[in-house]
């Protein structure tokens, strides 16, 4: 299958560093990922708390390898990997996946970054990275969507320090300066839709004040020859299998085994100044 996007929705993400794809997933298939993130023992026993600058906190659980869970599947159908495969323009393979659980009256917020602010440290050369923020649950200002700067996919790794202990931030000095030229974007997504955004997309959210839950699942792909020139965590290159798009239904609420996912039981935080 050819990548969802069309033409039009191309240069849009190499004009602004993201797109918006609704129904990314249907909502049968939705139910049953928004399932496995409930009722996946291995999801809950890797979740960890990433803490905000406002004493609040988001619930995440993280893994590297796409394996035969529902949520492994997912990454590997042939919708998502042919349009990763087309933005970034070359072979992929799957970097990262994680829950971000923000719950109600607290889910934390997440400061302004890049993930190629983190994955740099990873041993990847180029930012030939992407993400795709599928929404589990409706996403929107009260709960604590997802905010992207305009454009900011071009304008370079920028230097990040660190504000938690767990989060490191794009340098707040540069940021004022980018703020005041770049346009914000609130992304709202109903549960099935897909926010694909590049790694150098600057990107933040509030903390879900509201009562209503805002899970997502992010999904990350890397071009192949652009494989960790480290091999510190096991983010590094392994194949792709992928898998067609019926995968997902097929699978019923399957859940991970055996290891294969690789989850991580620390969030990578690579060590950065801290901000004043
Ligand atoms: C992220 O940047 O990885 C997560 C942001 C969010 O869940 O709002
Ligand atoms: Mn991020």
């Amino acid at each position: 299958m050819p990548s969802v996007l069309s033409a039009g929705q191309e240069q849009d993400y190499r004009k602004d560093g993201f797109i918006i794809v609704r129904n990314m997933f249907s909502a049968a298939e939705v139910d049953l990922l928004r399932r496995a993130m409930e009722e996946d023992p291995e999801i809950a026993a890797h979740s960890l708390i990433r803490p905000d600058t406002q004493g609040g906190g988001t619930r995440i659980s993280l893994w590297n390898r796409a394996g035969n869970s529902v949520y492994g599947l997912a990454a590997r159908t042939a919708r998502m990997v042919d349009t990763a495969e087309a933005l970034i323009g070359e072979p992929v393979y799957h970097f990262q996946s994680k829950l971000t659980a923000k719950d109600p009256f607290g889910g934390g917020a997440w400061e302004w970054h890049q993930d190629y602010g983190y994955w740099y440290y990873n041993g990847c050369l180029r930012p030939d990275m992407l993400s795709m923020m599928i929404a589990l649950d409706r996403s929107d200002r009260t709960n604590g969507c997802l905010q992207v700067i305009r454009g900011s996919h071009r304008l370079g790794r920028i230097d990040h320090l660190q504000v938690t202990e767990k989060q490191n931030s794009a340098d707040p000095a540069r940021l004022e300066h980018i703020l005041a030229r770049h346009e914000v974007v609130h992304c709202e997504l109903d549960p099935g839709d897909a926010l694909i955004f590049h790694a150098n997309t600057l990107h933040r959210s509030d903390q879900n004040q509201s009562p209503n839950r805002r899970w997502t699942l992010i999904i990350c792909y890397n071009a192949v020859a652009n494989d960790t020139v480290t091999r510190d965590d096991d983010r590094y290159y392994v194949p792709l299998d992928k898998v067609g798009d019926d995968a997902v239904l097929a699978a019923g609420l399957k859940f991970a085994g055996g290891g294969r996912e690789h989850f991580t039981s620390q969030s990578y935080v690579p060590a950065a100044e801290k901000a004043s």
